[in-house]
C-alpha cells in the first residue's frame, strides 16, 4: 500500500493513473476503522481498479472541542487493517495540509443540513462538505462509499454533488452490526460494559419498529419508539423519526422512501442508527 500525507504527491501518483484507464474509488474516513469501513473498502475494491482510503480527523465537523480531542487516532492498526483489506493508497493528511489558515467558506445546501443531527450538531455539514469537497478535488474519485449509518450525511453529500455537478458517483452501503445488533462506530470504544448494554435499544428500538410499521400510525410509532428508547437507564434520545427518506421531511402514509432516524447519548458516548423501512431507488450504486 502505498501512503501519501501530502496532496500534491497523491495528486502526482494519481495522475499517472488515469492516462491507462484505471478507475477510482474513494473510502473517506475518520480513521478508528472497523469491519464497516472494511466493508466499503471491499466493496470499493469489486468496482473499481484503485481504492483510495482517506484517514483525516476532520476538525471543521466537529462543534464540540473535547469531542475531537478524544476522537481515536489508532493510525498504526488502522495502517495494518488497510494493509490487510490491500487497500491501494492511504491518503493521512495534517490539518495544516488540508487546510490554510482559518478558512470560512460554506456551501449553502439548504434545509437539510439543519435538519435532525444539524439542529444537534450546528454547522457539523458545514464542515462535512468542505472536506469532502476538498478530497474529491484531490482524489478525483469515479465512485465514492459512505455507509448509512450516515445515512443523513449521505444525503448531504448527495445534495452537493448534484447541485456542484461533481463527476462522481456516491454508493451507499449497509450499515455493519454487532452480533447482538449495535451498529458499528467508531464511538463504540467509549461506551462502557454497562453502557454497550444498554446502547442495545437503539438497534432493538428499530428491528421493532421495522417489524410493526404501520404507514397509517406514523405519528405514534415515533412517539412509542422515542419513549421506548428514553425508558432505558442511562440513556438519553436526542431525536428519533420517521422521515421520507429523500429530504428527511416527516413521513407521511403516502411517502415512498421511508427511514427512521435515532441519536441518543448513552453515558457520555453519544450514537446514531437508522432502518429503512420503505424504500423506492433512494440506496444509489446498489
Ligand atoms: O463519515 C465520516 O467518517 C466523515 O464524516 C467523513 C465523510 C470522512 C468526512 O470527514
Amino acid at each position: 500500500m502505498k501512503i501519501f500525507n501530502t496532496r500534491n504527491q497523491l495528486r502526482e501518483y494519481l495522475d499517472e493513473l488515469s492516462p491507462i484507464g484505471q478507475t477510482i474509488g474513494f473510502v473517506p474516513t475518520m480513521g478508528a476503522l472497523h469491519e464497516g469501513h472494511l466493508s466499503l473498502l471491499a466493496r470499493s475494491r469489486g468496482q473499481t481498479d484503485v481504492t483510495v482510503c482517506s484517514i483525516f480527523v476532520n476538525p471543521t465537523q466537529f462543534n464540540d472541542p473535547k469531542d475531537l480531542e478524544k476522537y481515536p487516532r489508532p493510525i498504526a492498526s488502522d495502517t495494518e487493517k488497510l494493509e490487510q483489506a490491500c487497500c491501494d493508497i492511504l491518503f493521512h493528511p495534517e490539518v495544516g495540509e488540508m487546510y490554510a489558515g482559518n478558512e470560512h467558506w460554506h456551501l449553502d445546501i439548504g434545509e437539510l443540513e439543519h435538519l435532525l443531527e444539524g439542529k444537534f450538531r450546528p454547522g457539523h455539514y458545514q464542515g462535512v462538505t468542505q472536506v469532502v469537497y476538498k478530497l474529491f478535488d484531490i482524489v478525483k474519485p469515479d465512485l465514492a462509499f459512505f455507509g448509512q449509518k450516515d445515512y443523513q450525511q449521505f444525503l448531504v453529500i448527495q445534495r452537493m454533488v448534484d447541485m456542484l455537478d461533481l463527476p462522481v458517483k456516491l454508493v451507499m452501503c449497509p450499515i455493519l452490526r454487532e452480533p447482538d445488533g449495535l451498529a458499528m462506530s467508531s464511538r463504540n470504544i467509549h461506551l462502557s460494559a454497562k453502557d454497550r448494554q444498554h446502547a442495545l435499544v437503539l438497534s432493538k428500538t428499530l428491528d421493532w419498529l421495522k417489524n410493526n410499521f404501520d404507514r397509517n400510525r406514523i405519528a405514534a410509532l415515533q412517539e412509542e419508539c422515542f419513549d421506548r428508547i428514553n425508558a432505558e437507564p442511562g440513556v438519553h434520545a436526542e431525536y428519533f423519526e420517521i422521515t421520507d427518506g429523500t429530504d428527511l421531511h416527516p413521513a407521511n402514509s403516502k411517502t415512498q422512501n421511508i427511514v427512521a432516524l435515532v441519536a441518543a447519548r448513552v453515558g457520555n458516548t453519544r450514537l446514531i442508527d437508522n432502518v429503512i423501512l420503505r424504500s423506492r431507488a433512494i440506496v444509489h450504486g446498489s
